[in-house]
């Protein structure tokens, strides 16, 4: 078997309320392989979104350890850590956090501000993406004049640009209407029947048909045999 592209050991999260302690994730075990599709549900405040934010290392756990193709990113300085997020990790968001002046294209563009990439290759891939998620149409396009589905295809395009190892989606869908979600939920389906590796986050369980493997999170916890 080949090494998890991401992996979670032993990940705890607490916050402090005030003066108490508020433990969100409880020793939270996880191994990403890659090529699958891995969907994790579980009801509002059982810490999806903290996980998620621990994996894609916008936040650093209080306990155990993430590692990403098999480097341990705990202790990562942040020049390493702001190198992993740009060139390893795609990240899609609920509000698909586009600039509504700019276009399609260069919301995209936006991806290789942090990257070493060359301008001309930076564009290449950036159109790549956005055929990749069915927009090469609206490139030219003001993002505030889009769908909502349409927003949020430009943004997993921005997220892909850069071919990440894992794209992480914390409730894509939840502000779609169905036609949308199916749209968006099906470019998913594409990306990971071409080899992406994608872990996604959702309380919608309708969805769990796209996902090659599920995951239930509760209280911080997960609910069931890994
Ligand atoms: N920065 C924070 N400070 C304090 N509590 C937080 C913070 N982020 C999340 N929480 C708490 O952690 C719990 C899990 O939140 P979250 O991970 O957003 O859950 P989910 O995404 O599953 O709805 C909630 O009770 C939430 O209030
Ligand atoms: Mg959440």
């Amino acid at each position: 078997m080949t090494a998890p592209v991401l992996s979670l050991s032993a990940v705890e999260k607490t916050f402090g309320i005030g003066d108490r302690a508020v433990r969100v994730l409880d020793a939270v075990d996880l191994d990403v392989a890659a090529g699958e599709f891995l969907m994790i549900t579980g009801p509002s405040g059982s810490g999806k979104s903290t996980l998620l934010h621990l994996a894609a290392l916008l936040d650093t756990p209080s306990g155990g350890r993430v590692r990403l193709l098999g480097e341990d990113m705990t202790s990562a300085g942040e020049d390493r850590l702001s190198q992993a997020r740009a060139s390893r990790l795609g990240m899609v968001f609920q509000r698909y956090a586009l600039l509504g002046r700019r276009t399609a294209f260069e919301n995209v563009m936006f991806r290789f501000r942090y990257t070493q990439h060359a301008v001309r290759e930076a564009r290449e891939l950036s159109a790549e993406a956005l055929a990749r998620v069915h927009l090469s149409r609206a490139a030219d396009r003001e993002a505030r004049l889009l769908s909502g589905g349409e927003m949020q295809r430009v943004a997993i395009a921005r997220a892909i640009a850069a071919r990440p190892a894992v794209l992480l989606a914390d409730e894509p869908t939840g502000n779609l209407d169905a036609d949308s979600a199916r749209d968006v939920m099906d470019v998913f389906g594409e990306l990971n029947a071409a080899g992406l590796s994608i872990v996604m986050v959702t309380h919608n369980l309708d969805l769990l048909g796209w996902s090659t493997r599920h995951r239930r999170l509760a209280d911080g916890r997960f609910r069931d045999a890994a």
